[in-house]
């Protein structure tokens, strides 16, 4: 990373796909992180909020997809985000040096390097055919990240792999064409911005040795942002335990309690390490999922009132000033690269 970003209030960028609504995984994970980052840096970073809409075509959509580009805005809004002239909204499909940018670093990615990646593992197993945008998706987020010099891109855990492979991408091309690219931090570099030990990863209520997922059919495992807050309270009530029977903070053995321990953290704003001592030396679940029940059902109330009260009209505003300051930013970055390649 160059000392000229860090320095100089580095971007902070991230982006939430919308093919369905948000879980409160994506929103305790990537969503409210970013919001808190952004209301504490507006003044000097640039905020780039975007919704990678390119990202979302790699599985089935519908004319749904633009309601829900709406729907995704509104949600920074609801949560609390302050708006102001440093504070950017696009879509990536309105911004095409994304795609242009994604070309030109597929030509120095390398197969072997996607290969290796988690969620493409996971998203074509044990399937017969797998289009190339599950494939190629992790180099199109790098475009998004490295068009901005974005330092500091709050995403959760699973995503960590995708910024490693921006940043050896990125190095790459610095070591053939010179400094073009700001390397993004490193993960654990980006956990402390966040404040958080190690990457969030919000698990399932009733599977907790899996991440809690928009895709998993059971309506129990997942809470959406959406949901009737008295249907929250009823689920977290039956979330699977252990049978230990001590209340801490042990992912490995006792994954339901520290999942809990970690949504009642990130939804209070408070560190994991203060609530993990509140409830050290207690031993009934029941008053911990009463607990964090009732945090999550008052954060839902006050985020479904707010959403509410915001407009479509007032958001697609925000698009349309937000993709001409981005398509001037991700365009002088893009000739920089395209001259690197004798493209101009
Ligand atoms: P998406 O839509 O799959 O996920 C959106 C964000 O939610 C986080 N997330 C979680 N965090 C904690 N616990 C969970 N159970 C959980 N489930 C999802 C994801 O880590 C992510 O941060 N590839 C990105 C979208 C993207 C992007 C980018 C992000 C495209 N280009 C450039 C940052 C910068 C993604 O995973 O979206």
């Amino acid at each position: 990373m160059t000392t000229q970003a860090i320095t100089s209030a580095p971007t902070i960028l991230t982006g939430l796909r919308v093919n369905s609504e948000f879980t409160l995984g994506n929103f305790l994970g990537a969503l409210l992180p970013m919001v808190r980052l952004a209301n504490t840096y507006n003044s000097k970073s640039q905020i780039n909020i975007f919704v990678p809409d390119l990202h979302s075509i790699i599985s089935d959509i519908d004319g749904e997809l633009q309601q829900n580009l709406i729907r995704s805005l509104k949600y920074y809004l609801a949560a609390g985000l302050e708006v102001n002239p440093n504070v950017h909204f696009y879509r990536q499909s309105h911004v095409p040096a994304h795609s242009e940018l994604c070309w030109i670093l597929n030509c120095i990615a390398s197969m072997g390097d996607l290969n290796r990646m988690t969620q493409y593992k996971d998203k074509s197993e044990g399937k017969e055919s797998v289009n190339v945008g599950i494939f190629d998706y992790p180099v199109l987020m790098a475009a998004d990240i490295l068009l901005y010099d974005a330092v500091y891109v709050p995403v959760g855990e699973d995503q960590f792999q995708h910024i490693e492979l921006t940043r050896r991408l990125a190095e790459k091309f610095n070591r053939k064409f010179g400094e073009i690219f700001t390397l993004p931090a490193t993960p654990k570099a980006q956990a402390e911005f966040m404040h958080v030990d190690e990457g969030i990863r919000i698990r399932d209520l009733q599977n907790p040795e899996k991440k809690m997922s928009k895709s998993t059919a059971a309506e129990n495992s997942k809470i959406m942002l959406s949901d009737d807050p008295t249907a929250v309270k009823k689920k977290i009530m039956s979330a699977t335990t252990d049978s230990v029977g001590k209340i801490q903070y042990d992912m490995f053995n006792q994954p339901g309690i520290s999942n809990l321990l970690q949504i009642e953290a990130l939804v209070n704003d408070m560190p994991l390490q203060d609530v993990i001592s509140t409830w050290a030396g207690e031993t009934h679940y029941g008053d911990l999922k009463q607990k964090v029940a009732e945090s999550v059902a008052t954060m839902l109330e006050t985020f479904q009132a707010k959403y509410r009260e915001i407009d479509d009209s007032t958001v697609l505003g925000f698009f349309e000033e937000g993709e001409k300051y981005a398509n001037e930013v991700a365009n002088t970055k893009l000739h920089q690269v395209q001259k690197a390649f004798y493209l101009r």
